[in-house]
């Protein structure tokens, strides 16, 4: 990988400046909010998408809304093939994760989305840390991405300005720029996906226990990542 700067800040005007247009900062809903607050400091043009599962919490469309409105800017909202999460829940209910396990509810509702719009991208920036457990221990800066390919299916770079930070540094952040953050952080809930697959986490929890909590530790990844 070329020369790339370390610093969280740096690194996301970095990218912004190499890609342009061709990029866009992929908003969970969550304390990524500061992957937004860095692409605003550097006062280059910047896009943002999420992905709307259908099932997220009430308190984060709000969120979603607010931090649109507190940046000035138009989040795209990126939705699922409603044919596909049709004959889905047709075939097997609204709650098939619970038994079948999320992979094939989150390749529906996440990844097909996701993997439609990088498709028109040259790179991505995402708010994934190493400290959110086994599977992103060894997770760098800048990659190429190993799962999806861009514009014209050509390679797709991957920034993680995040991964070298620890969540508390990341609050420390919203804290002292008093960001808006999901009122679901002060109710309990660390890392927050779907509404049906996120749970509060108990004091001394893992953050990643609060997610799809019946399944293994190992499997927490939805498709949106890999190593
Ligand atoms: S997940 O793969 O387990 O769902 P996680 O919640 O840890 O991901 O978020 C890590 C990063 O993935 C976020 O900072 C964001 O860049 C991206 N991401 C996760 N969920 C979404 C979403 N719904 N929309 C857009 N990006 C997302
Ligand atoms: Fe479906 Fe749960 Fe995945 Fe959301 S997190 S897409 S509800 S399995």
């Amino acid at each position: 990988m070329p020369e790339h700067p370390t610093d969280p800040a740096d690194l996301v005007a970095h990218a912004l400046k190499a890609y342009g247009g061709d990029i866009a900062i992929a908003f969970s809903g969550a304390e990524d909010v500061v992957v937004i607050e860095y692409a605003k400091q550097s006062g280059l043009p910047f896009r943002v998408f999420t992905l709307d599962t259908g099932r997220l919490h009430a308190e984060t469309y709000r969120y979603i809304d607010t931090v649109g409105r507190h940046y000035g800017i138009a989040i795209e909202v990126l939705f699922p093939d409603a044919t596909a999460v049709e004959a889905l829940v047709r075939a097997k209910g609204l709650f098939s994760f619970r038994t079948d396990g999320h992979q094939e509810c989150c390749g529906i509702r996440k990844v097909a989305p996701l993997k439609r719009h990088l498709s028109t991208l040259r790179a991505w920036i995402t708010g994934q840390r190493q400290d959110q457990g086994a599977t992103r221990a060894a997770l760098p800066l800048m990659q190429t991405d190993p799962a999806f390919r861009g514009k014209d299916g050509g390679e797709l770079t991957k920034f993680n300005p995040l991964a070298n930070q620890t969540s508390e540094q990341v609050w420390l952040t919203i804290r002292a720029l008093d960001l808006p953050f999901n009122e679901l952080h002060a109710r309990g809930f660390v890392s927050i996906g779907c509404e049906p697959c996120t749970r509060p986490t108990l004091p001394n929890q893992h953050e990643r226990e609060g997610r799809w909590w019946w399944e293994d530790a190992a499997g927490k990844e939805c498709g949106l990542h890999k190593a």
